[in-house]
């Protein structure tokens, strides 16, 4: 296990679209999960994607318990998603703030549906298959984002809603870094 460097924004691997996982339960695989976890762990994240860690493969984890840098979140339980589909479900969005490991100590005021379905598959192959909305909703499609290439500076629709967090929200307890 290991702690990785997650990539900077401005990093072409960042902007790549990451290859499906064409087979499941191999070594590499887990071995690959591993450090994921760890390095979201390390770096209080909600979520992370492989190629945030320069493996362009269509690989993300995320959730969390609570999280110091989204206070305000419900929890998630830890999903390893893999080969994701997304199928938002109503054309209702909404507007949140979201942070990106590698758009360290930044903020933006991100649109994004409120309600979808994910199917996709766990380590082991098995299929996933969830509805859900809120942030749970909102950090799956900031992860499958990273898949194809997008950060999420570039969803943001009034670049005046982006910024540094402890410019944006001085004296607010947020972690980022
Ligand atoms: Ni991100």
């Amino acid at each position: 296990m290991a702690i990785r460097e997650v990539l900077k924004m401005g990093d072409p691997r960042l902007l790549a679209v990451a290859e499906p996982i064409a087979k499941f339960g191999t070594p590499e695989l887990d071995a690959l999960l591993v450090d994921m976890r760890d390095t979201m762990r390390d770096l209080d994240g909600a979520g992370l994607a492989a190629p945030q860690i320069g493996v362009g493969l269509r690989v993300v984890i995320f959730g969390f318990e609570s999280n110091p840098r989204y206070p305000e979140a419900d929890s998630v339980p830890y999903t390893v998603l893999i080969n994701p589909v997304l199928t938002p479900l109503g054309e209702q969005q909404d507007e949140g703030w979201e942070g990106c490991l590698s758009v360290p100590g930044m903020r933006g005021l991100v649109p994004r549906y409120r309600e979808l379905r994910y199917t996709g598959f766990d380590e082991g192959g098995r299929p996933i298959d969830r509805t859900v909305k809120d942030f749970h909703a909102r950090v799956v499609q900031h992860e499958v984002d990273h898949l194809d290439g997008v950060l999420y500076p570039r969803r943001i629709r009034d670049l005046s809603q982006f910024g540094f967090t402890d410019a944006m929200f001085p004296g607010e307890d947020i972690t980022d870094d």
